[in-house]
């Protein structure tokens, strides 16, 4: 039997897509109150019942400022719903200008609130594994959370520390330990992946496609080449600490404790800075306007064979923090029978049905996930209609000498793509609309 209440809550978008299936916003229709619903087909891959169990199994245990808030789950036949705290500021990635990157200021309190986060995660023997500008959030205050934890596992359990030895992540953001050797220890990879996102916030790219000696950009490096970008375009203080983080050795590679006694690390922020930018209202809207989600996806995660699987598994008798942890803000009572028992109705309104049909596209249709990806991650509104804008976008893309049948392989490096997006929608900003959308508990 369908409860009333919980009718009350709409999918009005696609926040993000991968292998897995989906995340979708979820506002509730009465109370206004928005959740970020990620929803797995269990049937897509052989292993996901089992990751996806340890995933919620890891989210249960989880509650710090800087992750994001997971208030529960649902499983309707093959289908688990995963209820998690909605961050309205988007992905730090959208933040990053590409070969720009951010000011320094906004990129050291980001910083300070990933390294907040990654302590706490390491505090309870969790490590991520796949950090990246693309899996940090923004809520509406512009803090920093930890997000997407289907691939993190425990490397602590009641005291005891195991090695790790299976290759996951992105390979840009992978330490050069994880490419070598057969086992390896989990803080350092997380502190690595922590240095390749404060590079990509400092310079808008990233230092390599992978750090292995077989690439240049690697190896210029390692040879102290930093008067080559993006080390060039970085100050000396973070510079500085950037050497500390991004040193080949994990052994000899600093630990989070001497990252936050670290000379930039612990400067005092310069507020008129982070303030200026606010009140100018420059804190949500990336520098492509509507461009989002641009994504680096080279996830070769979860990688099997050369190395193998992860031999040491635990029982997982996690703390159960039960539907009580999920009792978070004044109105989580909707959210709680939401977990419960849910039931997501037709939008009652045409406005709704309207934002819906224009942001999900076609689902079901015939494009593959990455064609889904694409397009929405490559997204304006313009001024003319469906005519008007084929025939001006044609033009352009002809005089730039983009071909109509070009697929654009977002190989690894997302800011790329986002370059060359950037470079078409800057030639039709005569019809770009730079009027917002509405769009409800947005
Ligand atoms: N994309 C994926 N997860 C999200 C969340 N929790 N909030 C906003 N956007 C998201």
């Amino acid at each position: 039997m369908a409860v009333p209440f919980v009718e009350d809550w709409d999918l009005v978008q696609t926040l993000g897509e991968g292998a897995y299936g989906e995340v979708q916003l979820a506002v509730n229709r009465r109370t206004e109150e928005a959740v970020a619903v990620k929803i797995v087909d269990m049937k897509r891959a052989a292993e996901c019942p089992e990751n996806i169990k340890k995933e919620i199994c890891i989210n249960k245990m989880l509650s710090h400022e800087n992750v994001v808030r997971f208030y529960g789950h649902r499983r309707e036949g093959a289908t688990q719903y995963l209820f998690l705290e909605y961050c309205r500021g988007g992905e730090l990635f959208d933040r990053i200008e590409p070969d720009v990157g951010m000011p320094e200021p906004e990129a050291q309190r980001f910083f300070q609130q990933l390294i907040a986060g990654v302590v706490y995660l390491h505090s309870i023997g969790i490590t991520h594994r796949d950090l990246k500008p693309e899996n940090l959030l923004l809520d509406e205050r512009d803090n920093l959370k930890i997000s997407d934890f289907g691939l993190a596992t425990v490397f602590r359990h009641n005291g005891r520390e195991r090695l790790l030895n299976k290759m996951c992540g992105t390979l840009p953001y992978v330490a050069p330990e994880l490419l070598r050797r057969p086992e390896f220890r989990a803080e350092p990879v997380d502190v690595w992946a922590c240095g390749v996102v404060l590079t990509a916030m400092l310079a808008g790219e990233l230092p390599w496609d992978q750090p292995s000696d077989s690439c240049q950009e690697y190896s210029d490096w390692k040879e102290k080449k930093t008067y080559l970008p993006p080390w060039k375009k970085i100050d000396s203080a973070p510079l500085a600490l950037l050497h500390k983080i991004l040193t080949e050795s994990p052994t000899a590679r600093i630990t989070i404790p001497d990252i936050q006694k670290d000379r930039w690390y612990s400067r005092p922020l310069r507020k008129d800075v982070k303030q200026a930018r606010r009140s100018s209202g420059g804190v949500t809207d990336s520098p492509g306007g509507f461009s989002k989600h641009i994504r680096s996806d080279t996830d070769f995660s979860p990688v099997k064979g050369a190395l193998g699987e992860d031999k040491a598994s635990y029982s997982t008798s996690q703390p159960e923090p039960g539907t009580g942890g999920m009792l978070w803000e004044s109105c989580a009572g909707s959210i709680d029978q939401l977990v419960q028992g849910f039931s997501f109705s037709q939008p009652a309104c045409p406005e709704h049905m309207l934002v819906n049909s224009q942001l999900l596209g076609t689902p079901g249709s015939s494009q593959s996930p990455w064609q889904r990806l694409v397009k929405r991650m490559t997204r304006f509104f313009t001024k003319l209609d469906a005519d008007g804008s084929y025939r001006t976008l044609k033009e352009v893309c002809e005089k730039m000498g983009y071909g109509w049948k070009m697929s654009c392989t977002n190989q690894g490096d997302g800011l790329e793509f986002k370059r060359h997006f950037l470079k078409i929608k800057a030639k039709l900003s005569d019809i770009v609309s730079t009027q917002k959308v509405w769009l409800p508990g947005t």
